[in-house]
């Protein structure tokens, strides 16, 4: 589905009834990343899973975003879809857009997931790496070095990427059909994007925070200083499961977020 928002248009997902639940896609994905999640929640809850501004079905904008840009699309669409509070579940990036989300909109937060992320901005060396890499993406026309360089041998366990050959390949043509401006527009977004530390200890909804017992990219430690610091969260860690953990162990991810899901309706 496209949904015409300002003048922009957003590609999403939705899918059953209920308490509006909203999905977030990481870095460089799109919606489809959330097969899983959809299918499973959209017997209870209704479910969005939204294509970010240049991503998926989105319309492909050359003028570069930020983490709070993100953020007011999907605000944008919530809006247009007559929802006027929601739970805010992000995957890495879109983690960093459910935080900005969370400062900006707060009233629209029934609850918030963050999944595989980290409330720490770019070191500035690290930063200055994104950059080089956008400059070098728009360059080249080419997104090979970011999916087949630094992103893809990272999503999965080293198990996964041996003995499940069809995941990684799956997970390889949903990173290939994102355009060179998305992604060099996200290396951008993500280089410049707030130190979300002190974001942590203002949230008040009920949080949920996931993650991959081998992820290296967002690590365990990332995930147990949210948990100690948003007031009222909760932390799931899958066995088995690096970056991709909503691909990777679909099954105990969707255990971890319908249980917490559950538990904010009486
Ligand atoms: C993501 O996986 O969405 C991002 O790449 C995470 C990051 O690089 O900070």
């Amino acid at each position: 589905m496209k949904a015409t928002v300002g003048d922009l248009e957003l590609g999403y997902i939705q899918q059953g009834q209920g308490q509006p639940v909203v999905l977030i896609h990481g870095f460089p994905l799109n919606k489809s990343m959330w097969e899983h999640q959809v299918q499973a929640l959209a017997g209870r809850y209704r479910v969005v899973a939204v294509d970010l501004r240049g991503h998926g079905e989105s319309r492909v904008v050359e003028a570069p975003a930020d983490m709070d840009t993100y953020a007011d699309d999907v605000k944008a669409l919530l809006d247009h879809l007559d929802i006027s509070q929601a739970v805010i579940a992000g995957f890495s990036m879109g983690g960093y857009v459910a935080f900005a989300f969370y400062r900006r909109h707060p009233g629209a937060v029934k609850a918030l997931v963050l999944a595989d992320t980290r409330p720490q901005p770019d070191t500035a060396e690290a930063a200055q790496g994104r950059r080089n890499t956008a400059q070098m993406v728009l360059d080249s026309q080419a997104i090979t070095g970011v999916v087949d360089g630094t992103m893809l041998p990272r999503m999965f366990t080293e198990a996964t990427a041996k003995n499940n050959l069809q995941l990684v390949e799956h997970a390889r043509q949903i990173m290939y059909a994102t355009p060179v401006p998305a992604v060099s527009a996200d290396l951008l977004a993500l280089a410049g994007r707030a130190d979300s530390v002190p974001t942590l200890e203002t949230i008040t909804c009920p949080t949920l925070i996931v993650v991959g017992e081998e992820d290296q990219i967002t690590p365990l430690a990332d995930a147990e200083l949210m948990a100690a610091r948003i007031p009222n969260a909760r932390l799931e860690k899958i066995p088995g499961a690096a970056h991709l953990v909503p691909m990777e162990q679909p099954a105990a991810f969707n255990q971890a977020l319908t249980r917490f899901l559950d538990s904010l309706t009486p």
